[in-house]
């Protein structure tokens, strides 16, 4: 079933020729993901993996998950970029916009994050949160060696091994790593945890539906398997190129769009629960294109929050943006706005209207202001909000960011970038190994 549809034509008129000649090079692009012939060939796993995942790894990540959410009361997933942004995106998405200010259910734990910042604040008063409760750990490090999540994660290990005792806290902490490199696969192999594996061809923001993401979405309670579905389902209708596949569709209009003069797109919402859908989106293309001094630069906004703020510069700044809409065709609840006798707001003429109608309304106002204001405005459509439909939005954008990247020109499986504020991170905290990097950065800030 087709959960998500893309309407181009408000933005294909703003670069129509380039749109057109990116036709064959497109072709290209998708044979060299198939051939397997591109740059950074060894990091391709992603393409194919919806629809070869074995259904005993999707079995044992549920069971996993429902012993984490039998005996917790929170679950905290430590990890930071794609060893998080995926998991948190889908998990924004499906759950209550107010999850959090309910107290914990037996058998549905909260899903809390560490390690995704330095934040010191941060990590006390989830230490705070945590005292006294039930909690469980997933670690997740592709590398096994990052500096966020290893701080996060000493902290947190040691207080549940305080808290539970060290032997119980081995059942409760659960590794998701490569599969035989880096520290944390040492310590998981040396206390005994349960672990996952990342494959080594699949990278970080491409790993949301290996067990990175399908661990801590199982264990806050959402279907895998649905999830799974939806993206082999989009696997399969992108095989090929065509004028049809919405792959090629939205990697040839922002190509186009970007050799126009459009270097920003904004991937828009009109629904706050796809606010993090937005941040798993900006790592996916901002380390996948933005190199070699090219790539649109991904931003994001939440409408209509956001039309109150940024409104005004999306209408009438520079003219170097597009955006791409997602726009969900039916919420999950219905509530229509009431009447009021004295009307004193002056909004009786919306009674009776669902507040999506209004909504929708909004949307369709700003995409005309936006349109006519010099912003192409690309459109994806989702049937609804669920695991079905996430997975096939998930597998969407990133075909769409290999073809992209190829098209641009650029390895879009690389972050070489990354390492530059780690080499100095590391050399101004005196990191051994680093004596030179640090006498170095030394000289240069006197
Ligand atoms: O996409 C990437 O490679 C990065 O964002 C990583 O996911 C992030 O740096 C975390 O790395 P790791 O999983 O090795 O801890």
């Amino acid at each position: 079933m087709k959960s998500i549809e893309i309407c181009i034509k408000d933005a294909v008129s703003f670069a129509e020729k380039q749109y057109e000649a990116n036709k064959t090079s497109a072709t290209e692009a998708i044979a060299k993901l198939h051939d397997g012939n591109g740059e950074g060939n060894d990091f391709l796993g992603w393409l194919n993996l919806p629809s070869s995942i074995p259904s005993d790894l999707l079995d044992r990540i549920n069971k996993t998950a429902e012993r984490l959410r039998e005996n917790c009361e929170y679950v905290v997933c430590v990890g930071i970029g794609g060893s998080y942004l995926g998991a948190k995106a889908v998990i924004s998405a499906l759950s209550d916009s107010f999850a959090d200010f309910y107290a914990p259910k037996p058998n549905s734990p909260k899903v809390l994050y560490a390690g995704q910042n330095i934040g010191e604040e941060y990590t006390a008063e989830l230490e705070k949160l945590l005292t006294g409760k039930k909690f469980g750990i997933i670690v997740i490090s592709k590398s096994g060696t990052t500096t966020e999540p290893a701080i996060a994660f000493r902290i947190f290990k040691e207080m549940l091994e305080k808290q539970a005792g060290k032997e119980a806290a081995k059942d409760l902490i659960v590794a998701v790593t490569d599969e035989k490199k880096g520290a944390l696969r040492t310590l998981a192999t040396q206390e005994g945890y349960e672990t996952y594996v990342i494959p080594d061809n699949v990278g970080g923001r491409f790993s949301v539906l290996t067990p990175v993401g399908l661990l801590p979405i199982a264990c806050a309670g959402f279907d895998i398997v649905k999830l799974v579905e939806g993206a082999a389902e989009m696997e399969k209708e992108t095989l090929h190129p065509s004028d049809e596949n919405p792959c090629e569709i939205y990697a040839r209009l922002r190509n186009a769009l970007y050799q126009s003069g459009k270097k920003i797109e904004i991937l828009v919402n009109f629904n706050p629960k796809l606010h993090y859908f937005a941040e798993w989106w900006k790592q996916l293309y901002g380390e996948s294109e933005g190199k070699d001094g090219k790539g649109i630069f991904p931003a994001s906004v939440d409408f209509t929050t956001d039309l109150h703020s940024m409104g005004q510069w999306i209408q009438q700044g520079e003219r170097t943006i597009f955006e791409t809409v997602l726009s969900v065709k039916e919420p999950a609840i219905t509530r229509r706005i009431p009447e009021d006798s004295a009307n004193l707001d002056g909004i009786n003429y919306l009674a009776g209207k669902r507040i999506d109608e209004v909504n929708k309304m909004a949307e369709l106002g700003t995409k005309i202001a936006h349109v006519d204001g010099g912003v192409p405005n690309i459109k994806i459509e989702l049937n609804k909000l669920d695991e079905h439909t996430l997975g096939q939005l998930i597998y969407f954008f990133e075909k769409a960011c290999g073809i992209s990247g190829y098209l641009l020109g650029v390895n879009p499986f690389n972050q070489p970038g990354v390492e530059a504020y780690k080499k100095n991170m590391f050399a101004l905290l005196e990191k051994p190994g680093y004596e030179n990097e640090t006498a170095a950065i030394k000289a240069k800030l006197k």
